[in-house]
């Protein structure tokens, strides 16, 4: 049983393999929090022996309870606000004569096997045989019949724990949302460091680490997406927490736009975790009767440091949020014709690449941006999602072509944008995202669609599954090249203008539906820019993102690792592409560009026509080895065995396949130094008593994660080795 609840002691315990987290209702109905992180055997020791006392006038107290109720000083499941606890709160609401005061207790609970899906976003799912359970709390607010329904689905195995919010209305008169958090967590000191994935285009989710300090500490997006800058997950890591030990606490929104994950240390030595959706600029009208959902959160908890937390996550993702099985199925790999050909291709050009495709072992093409309009550079035609057939004459025909040499075949959308030099433009100008009287920001030419409106998700589900319908496009890459400005909806009345960013979310979520209902097997990419929009939201319908722009191998490195530590690897869009790179003018060999794109979904950006007999030769055995290590990279547990934090001269990491017999670690020389020593590499997570193969020796595993692997490079920058391990 995962959700426990102990009637005499009203007092609940939600209890993973090796997390748990208790809570109580106290005397005056307030949810008290007692505990998140290790595991904890039995009900003894979890409830506060002395509740705390000492605390000043200047925390107040309700009237009718005494001075050691203050919510300001006590750990809490869910705050309000103007109401007594001043720290970062779960929700403020107005109600209709102006007051923001909210102010929840406890009311009722519920628990029950399974966990439901939210309407309208992406959400974690149970299968038939998990050991899912969920409990939902009703709490209501003090002065009105204002409810809140805070969610607890227990993921056992994976040592998760789903959260989310519901408001329900049922009172007589409309209220205003205007901050609703996903969770509330209370920690029960100030002891660690916020760590956090930012960036920027081509430079994204670098990992950063920070003590926390008094005050608080955020990230956040205004941009109508997650963002390159930030990616919508965080990890509180006890200071002496390491990749493999110490206690870390990830955080994990899944949610695609305007987000804020905040941690605040207060007065009383304690810290506050809050995330969920942005409120700058949020507002939301609910009429009589009405409830608001909010996205969930992922909150984990490892003791075995950063790496422990990540391989939960993962586990998590990867059987939880990743849709249709796709987290297990092999990805097709392909050759993307951005890098290739960029606006320049005809259907020659394009028959020629998946000629070369076909005889290499690479089974689809994808064809990416200028198909479209009269798109031949990045100044026209978004929202006209009609075939250029002047460009490559009719689709249909030329994707029975490919598919003939043994290719399949994938296409490239933006579905969001829309270019003033378009026939949608001259149709619909009143469909963009625009503010009345003030002037539009551009980005990349372009402008974008008012995707709160229904019309507008009408119009693009039409136009895509008719282009979808007309030929065998078995992949789909929705990109997002640009963030939204004057976020204003000609259909929305002033007073729910507030909602227009997260209406624009639940648009895109939508139309992610209604395409993936009309196509179920279709194979959706995620991308906005490269990883302009990486996150758990988006995972919940497309099982891979693009990752970066940066498609250099050196940067990679970093842009993956530092993704790695909230996303499964197999959700990590990387290709080899050519050299010297197109963003940072290096060049790396083609092997090492392999074996680093081996570490996600794999595949190919460049001219398949051009490569030497050299480079094919590689190409051949990359794409074998993309077969024979699949399983382990994208199912296996996940180690990182050089500091993820810096660029290293020498970098090495590592996937161990569940029942332990397979392993495979690559190691890459960033640049290489004169005299830098005989480098080992020690594997981690192995069997110690099982002897495996590695580099023509057998060895114990005990031994290997002692002593390590002697790694042996060529001299030069970019050098680079895998090492398969397996078990005899
Ligand atoms: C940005 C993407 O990240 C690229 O891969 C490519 O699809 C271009 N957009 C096309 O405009």
């Amino acid at each position: 049983m995962s959700v426990q609840f102990i009637e005499n002691k009203n007092l609940f315990i939600l209890s993973c393999a090796k997390l748990s987290c208790a809570f109580y209702v106290d005397a005056n109905k307030r949810l008290v929090h007692l505990h998140f992180g290790g595991k904890v055997l039995g009900e003894e020791g979890l409830l506060p022996q002395e509740i705390r006392k000492g605390h000043s006038s200047f925390s107040p107290w309700a009237d009718g309870e005494k001075p050691e109720d203050s919510a300001d000083a006590l750990p809490l499941e869910f705050s309000g606000f103007n109401t007594g606890d001043f720290r970062i709160n779960s929700a403020t609401v107005l109600t209709e004569n102006g007051s923001a005061a909210t102010d929840a207790l406890y009311v009722s609970h519920h628990i029950y096997k399974g966990k439901k899906r939210l309407a309208g976003l992406p959400s974690a799912f149970a299968g038939d045989h998990d050991s899912v359970e969920t409990l939902e709390i009703t709490m209501r607010d003090t002065a009105c019949e204002l409810e809140f329904i805070l969610s607890y689905s227990v993921f056992e195995e994976c040592n998760t724990i789903v959260r989310s919010v519901k408001a329900v209305n049922n009172t007589a008169l409309p209220l205003v949302i205007r901050r609703l958090m996903s969770a509330q967590l209370d920690l029960p000191h100030t002891g660690f460091d916020f760590v956090q994935l930012s960036g920027s285009w081509s430079r994204e989710r670098h990992p950063e680490r920070t003590p926390l300090h008094s005050g608080i500490q955020s990230i956040r997006s205004v941009r109508g997406a997650s963002g390159h800058q930030n990616s919508p997950a965080i990890a509180l890591a006890a200071h002496d927490a390491t990749e493999y030990s110490g206690d870390v606490y990830g955080a994990v929104l899944a949610y695609s736009g305007n987000f804020l994950i905040e941690a605040e240390c207060e007065q009383y030595g304690t810290a506050r975790l809050c995330a969920g959706i942005n409120p700058e600029n949020f507002s939301w009208m609910l009429a009589p009767g009405e409830s608001f959902e909010t996205p969930e959160v992922y909150l984990t908890y490892s003791g075995e440091g950063l790496g422990g937390m990540s391989r939960n996550l993962h586990d998590f993702m990867r059987s939880h949020l990743i849709r249709d099985g796709w987290a297990d199925r092999k990805r097709p790999l392909l050759v993307n014709s951005w890098e290739a050909a960029y606006f320049d291709f005809d259907s020659a050009k394009l028959l020629g690449i998946a000629e070369s495709a076909a005889k290499l072992g690479i089974e689809m093409l994808v064809l990416d941006d200028g198909w479209f309009g009269a798109r031949n550079d990045d100044t026209t035609s978004l929202g006209d999602w009609f075939v250029n057939t002047d460009k490559i004459g009719d689709l249909g025909e030329l994707v029975k072509k490919i598919n003939a040499l043994g290719v399949k075949f994938g296409l490239w959308f933006e579905p969001e944008m829309i270019s003033e030099k378009s026939k949608l433009y001259q149709e619909h100008p009143e469909w963009v995202l625009h503010e009345p009287g003030r002037r539009r920001s551009i980005g990349r030419q372009q402008m974008l669609l008012d995707m709160s409106r229904p019309d507008v998700v009408q119009y693009l589900f039409e136009t895509i599954s008719n282009i979808l319908h007309s030929a065998n496009i078995e992949y789909v890459k929705w990109d997002m090249n640009r963030n939204l400005t004057e976020v204003y909806s000609d259909m929305l009345p002033p007073e729910r203008q507030g909602e227009v960013a997260h209406r624009f979310m639940l648009g895109v979520y939508r139309l992610h539906e209604m395409l993936l209902k009309e196509f179920p097997g279709l194979l959706i990419e995620g991308c906005s820019g490269g990883g302009g929009r990486f996150d758990a939201g988006m995972l919940g319908y497309v099982p891979q993102i693009w990752c970066s722009d940066d498609t250099d191998a050196m940067e990679r490195i970093l842009i993956q690792l530092g993704t790695s530590y909230f996303y499964p690897v197999s959700t990590i869009g990387a290709h080899v592409s050519v050299c010297p790179n197109h963003i940072t003018g290096r060049s790396t060999p083609f092997a090492t560009r392999g074996n680093i794109a081996l570490s996600g979904t794999f595949g190919y950006e460049l001219d398949l026509t051009k490569l030497t007999e050299e480079d094919q030769a590689l190409v051949r055995k990359q794409v074998a080895d993309y077969h024979r290590y699949h399983h382990i990279i994208a199912r296996g547990d996940l180690y990182r065995l050089s500091d993820s934090f810096k660029v290293n001269p020498f970098d090495a990491w590592m996937y161990v396949s569940k029942d332990r017999k397979e392993a495979l670690v690559t190691a890459v020389c960033r640049f290489c130094q004169p005299n830098s020593g005989v480098r080992f590499v020690r594997p981690r997570g192995l069997d110690p008593e099982t002897v495996y193969e590695v580099d023509g020796m057998q060895v114990s595993g005990a031994t290997l994660m002692s002593i390590g692997i002697q790694v042996k490079l060529e001299p030069g920058d970019g050098a680079s080795r895998i090492y398969y391990l397996k078990a005899l």
